[in-house]
């Protein structure tokens, strides 16, 4: 894959995904790529715990399908958990705004990392934002003061090609 826009048209949500298991070396990638992301004063606010036991992935798949929500989640054969962590700001800011001010976009930025990597290896992936998040923390042991970033559902895809929904440039864009 070498032209990064079409990457961005190739990547979308997966609702479908195949009986196929994701290798690990692809996972481990896939949050190499959100080490690499960019994050305020490289505070690099952010944990990510990489789930690809079966028995513990059909459990977290349950926790993403309140009142039967996301029922694709059910084929999902890994998933990412991006976690916010406390942010050290350089001098100057500290005092002037809090530490996690600029956490939340920073773990955004890792998040689609993963999902574009995701995509470049061949794999699909959907971020879920309604999820038991008590029932996550107690899976994974994960303290009630930790935000949660993302939960991102991996595997291959055998959803077809959509076609993008978006505003065009020029509801979105101003150029001066
Ligand atoms: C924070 C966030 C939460 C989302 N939650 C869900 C979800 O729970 N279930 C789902 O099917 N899609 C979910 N999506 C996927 C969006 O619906 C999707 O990104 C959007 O419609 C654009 O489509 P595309 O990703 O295929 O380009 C979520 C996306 C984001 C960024």
């Amino acid at each position: 894959m070498s032209d990064f826009l079409e990457l961005c048209e190739l990547r979308q949500s997966c609702r479908k995904f195949a009986d196929k298991s994701v290798e690990h070396e692809k996972l481990v990638k896939c949050v190499e790529a959100a080490r690499l992301a960019p994050s305020a004063c490289n505070s690099e606010p952010w944990s990510f715990v990489v789930v690809e036991t079966p028995e513990i992935v059909s459990k977290v798949a349950k926790t993403g399908q309140p009142n039967g929500m996301n029922q694709y989640l059910s084929g999902a054969k890994a998933f990412i958990i991006v976690l916010e962590e406390h942010a050290v700001l350089m001098q100057p800011l500290r005092g002037m705004l809090d530490s996690q001010y600029f956490a939340k976009g920073d773990l955004g930025a890792a998040t689609e990392h993963i999902c574009l990597e995701a995509e470049s290896l061949g794999l699909g992936s959907l971020i879920v934002g309604v999820y038991d998040r008590p029932a996550l923390r107690e899976l994974f042991d994960i303290p009630a003061e930790k935000q949660f970033g993302a939960l991102i559902a991996i595997g291959y895809s055998e959803d077809a090609p959509r076609k993008k929904q978006r505003k065009s440039l020029d509801e979105i864009v101003k150029y001066y």
